[in-house]
């Protein structure tokens, strides 16, 4: 979970990118350009035997193995991600009726290592303490991804525990890796944690509604806030991956209530040009001006305009009334997820099939047994300390999750409702606490460049509102088209 004013390169990661960037194809004396091509383009180039899955997962394998010694960014790959292409490709051949429905089928994706597979690949968080647990099962995001054919490429980096161990280690780090390659992604987000790793990384983030995707084998912070969700290159890929992955899963019950969200025909049908038109949008200035920190104003005012040219009706000058408390103290949340936490990463561990820890407890012990490993000494494991010395949901925190809810209800939600919003405007992730504790969804699109350093402006909505933060997303993204593909040449390594 990273706190919007320490969020940095947190989950995710310059995925797709690099990856993109360089190959070219020659089939049949014809060209296919991998280079930014998006899913539909993939897609085409398949249908049109201009391309293999095989191929596409080849691409990507030497990407990582020439960027990652750099980049860190892929934690482990996966040893059968070619003969799945290959599984694919046959497919597709076949005509196998897989192979036709879905716009996943044979496109490699990478998960974050928090979001568990039953295969080849460990499942860790990011953390040593994990490495040879056995999960019981694929994640319920997985499942999905399967059943829709895509190839599970590999694992990618995260802040270590999801940024829940300390808050001492720079963000991002873990200690088995740190940074990315692949077409599209998935990511979760506590606080955060799509969001502003896409913002930062000139990429698309759709922060579902809590319970909208499966959290069941997901390395949890607190499924009060947790949610998994697309990182990818432009909203229609985010969209098409959010199709697959959104839906009931018998292990994550939130996701049974949440499923009457789903539109009847899927998300796609909401990637319209014409998206912002009508729609109401508020601006809540104090986001744009977090501790004194002004947020790029010349790129976001600029982009009030692109707003208004596409039709949207801007609110301007609103007011959230306990700012301060959710934004600079944040302490009620902090109480809330310390303790939530341990109830549910115990239950996390508890049941894998096999596992060197199996509770909070265990986890210290491992920290401090293997402290440098783990540099415990240099970024200590102050949450982990904190969170164990909960016990489960007393007075403190029932004060602290009324305060939550208070919030949601007095600070967004009435906020959305009351002005007739269809969408609140942020800068980079700074939304992301309101959406976290609501429950509610986002989606951060490339707005521009800041120094050289990427922006994206994002858009929350109240809980179900994926088809019109979609709408909106796609209408502005295509009024503006900002993402560059990334210069390897300006990394310092
Ligand atoms: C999983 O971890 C084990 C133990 O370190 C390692 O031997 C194995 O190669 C890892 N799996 C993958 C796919 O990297
Ligand atoms: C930003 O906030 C600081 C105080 O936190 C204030 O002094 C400053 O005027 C604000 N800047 C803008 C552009 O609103």
């Amino acid at each position: 979970m990273e706190k919007p004013n320490l969020h940095h390169f947190s989950s995710l990661l310059l995925v797709f990118l690099f990856t993109l960037s360089l190959g070219t194809r020659t089939t049949a004396g014809r060209k296919f350009s991998i280079r930014e091509a998006t899913i539909d383009d993939l897609q085409l180039a398949f249908k049109h035997n201009l391309l293999t899955s095989r191929q596409l997962v080849q691409f990507y394998l030497r990407e990582i193995k020439r960027l990652n010694p750099f980049l860190r960014a892929v934690i482990e790959v996966n040893p059968d991600a070619l003969y799945l292409a290959d599984k694919a490709d046959y497919e597709r051949k076949t005509k196998a009726p897989s192979a036709s429905h879905s716009k996943l089928h044979g496109i490699p994706i990478l998960v974050k290592d928090n979001i568990a597979t039953k295969d080849k690949l460990n499942t860790t968080a990011g953390s040593y303490a994990l490495l040879g647990s056995v999960v019981p099962r694929d994640a319920g995001v997985v499942t999905k991804l399967r059943n829709a054919g895509a190839i599970i490429l590999g694992k990618a980096s995260l802040s270590e525990w999801s940024y829940w161990r300390s808050n001492g280690a720079p963000s991002g780090w873990s200690a088995r890796a740190a940074a990315n390659l692949a077409t599209v992604t998935l990511g979760t987000e506590t606080d955060g944690s799509i969001l502003c790793p896409s913002s930062y990384n000139s990429v698309v983030g759709i922060k579902p509604t809590n319970g909208l995707t499966s959290r069941a084998g997901v390395v949890p912070i607190s499924l009060r806030q947790d949610t998994v969700g697309p990182i990818c290159r432009t909203v229609s890929d985010a969209a098409y991956v959010l199709d697959v992955i959104a839906g009931i899963d018998q292990n994550d019950v939130a996701t049974t209530k949440a499923s009457r969200y789903i539109p009847k025909g899927g998300y796609a049908q909401f990637l319209r040009r014409d998206g912002l038109r009508g729609k109401r949008i508020g601006i809540v200035r104090a986001l744009f001006n977090i501790s004194g920190q002004t947020s790029s104003t010349p790129i976001y005012e600029k982009h009030f305009n692109t707003l208004r040219k596409g039709g949207a009706v801007l609110v301007d000058n609103l007011k959230i009334p306990h700012f301060d408390e959710i934004y600079s103290d944040g302490s009620s949340e902090t109480t809330a997820l310390s303790a939530e936490f341990k109830i549910y990463i115990n239950t996390y561990l508890k049941e894998l099939v096999a596992s060197p820890v199996r509770s909070l407890a265990d986890l210290i012990a491992f920290n401090n047994k293997n402290a440098k490993l783990e540099k415990v000494k240099e970024y200590g494991q102050g949450r982990f300390l904190e969170a164990e010395a909960t016990n489960g949901i007393g007075s403190a925190e029932k004060a602290a999750l009324l305060n939550l809810a208070r919030f949601a209800k007095d600070d967004y939600v009435n906020l959305v409702t009351k002005n007739k919003l269809d969408a609140v405007v942020a800068p980079l992730a700074k939304v992301s606490p309101l959406l976290a504790i609501s429950g509610s969804p986002g989606v951060v699109v490339p707005a521009g460049y800041d120094d050289g350093v990427p922006v994206g402006l994002s858009f929350g909505g109240l809980r179900g509102w994926e088809p019109k933060l979609i709408e909106m997303a796609y209408g502005f993204e295509q009024a503006t088209k900002i993402r560059k593909p990334p210069s390897l040449t300006k990394l310092k390594f």
